[in-house]
């Protein structure tokens, strides 16, 4: 049996054993991560440096959640601004593959800046099971380079450590909620951000489309599980395709964008299956999003189980 408990002591004297000087950890609010913060900041004190990268890449409202987070726990943090150097990386690259590793490499080059002006030689990241698995480990194929594990480019210096590495995301919300994080029960978010939810070229224009669409499709679905219309999906987002199609404004012919609504089932992330959407909420969804979001005018409702999809599009 998992005990959560029994678990943050062994973590935090892992780390206290393997860490013999100082590191750094990139915090992105979501679960992972922010536990992975808290554990290193228990075991480390001021020999961590904890950063928040604003890779532009982030939902509505994420830095200041982030904000929020992490000052409730006392993980203190510094703010990289590093959107310009994201999309500047990412001009003109349409292959997912290419994408998840241009999005590790920055990152990765991020840390070790940080870490050389901090004097840090070990990178904490809050790598869980399914990331490496699905990336390659023990001898499966690899399905997709989660950026914070295969995506890390093999002349970095720094020494990774992983204190979540054996977990599977119910265990990782158990741990949060035993150190208190309050992001335990947010729907998971790809490192990549919303890089992985635009399908083609990633730009400025792109990604504010997408943004607004996943907001809306966070509140109505948040909205409709919390009046028991329907149960509560696992992960719930928007994600915008490369294919434009022929609509009507008013009486005016408009070629717009094409936005799908994915919302899942799981436990763990490994397996998912479609969350069935009462139809008033699917409509409302469609109605608010043709209506909000600049240039879209077409919405599809994702109705493929993993496998043989895979949860984000890319
Ligand atoms: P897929 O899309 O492979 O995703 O079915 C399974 C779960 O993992 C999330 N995901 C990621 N998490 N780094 C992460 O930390 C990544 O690069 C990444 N890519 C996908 C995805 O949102 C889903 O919860």
């Amino acid at each position: 049996m998992f005990s959560p408990e029994a678990f943050i002591e062994e973590a935090v004297e892992a780390l206290r054993k393997e860490i013999s000087g100082k590191a750094v950890i990139a915090v992105s609010g979501g679960v992972d991560s922010t536990t992975a913060a808290v554990l290193a900041s228990r075991a480390l004190g001021k020999n961590l440096r904890a950063v928040y990268v604003d890779t532009g890449l982030m939902r509505e409202g994420e830095r200041e959640d982030v904000d929020a987070t992490l000052r409730s726990l006392g993980v203190r943090y510094k703010v990289l601004e590093a959107a310009d150097r994201f999309f500047g990386e990412l001009k003109g690259i349409v292959d997912p593959e290419k994408k998840r590793k241009v999005i590790g490499n920055t990152f990765v080059h991020l840390f070790e800046e940080e870490a050389r002006k901090v004097g840090a030689e070990w990178l904490i990241q809050g790598t869980i099971a399914p990331d490496w698995i699905e990336s390659g480990g023990q001898l499966r194929d690899r399905i997709k380079t989660h950026h914070n594990v295969a995506g890390l480019p093999t002349s970095m210096t720094l020494e990774v450590v992983e204190p979540l590495r054996d977990l599977y995301k119910d265990e990782v919300r158990r741990v949060a909620r035993a150190l208190g994080v309050q992001v335990a029960e947010r729907q998971p978010f790809p490192g990549p951000g919303l890089a992985v939810r635009v399908l083609g070229e990633v730009t400025h224009d792109r990604i504010a489309v997408v943004r607004a669409a996943c907001a809306v499709v966070e509140e109505e679905l948040e909205k409709a599980s919390e009046t028991g219309l329907m149960e509560r999906p696992w992960q719930y987002f928007a994600v915008l395709l490369p294919v434009k199609s022929v609509g009507v404004e008013g009486d005016v012919r408009v070629y717009g964008h094409t936005i799908a609504i994915r919302a899942v089932a799981s436990t763990d992330g490994m397996t998912a299956s479609f969350s069935p959407i009462p139809q008033d909420v699917l409509g409302r969804m469609s109605t608010r999003i043709t209506n909000e979001v600049r240039g879209v005018n077409r919405i599809v409702y994702d109705v493929t189980n993993k496998p043989p999809g895979t949860i984000e599009w890319e």
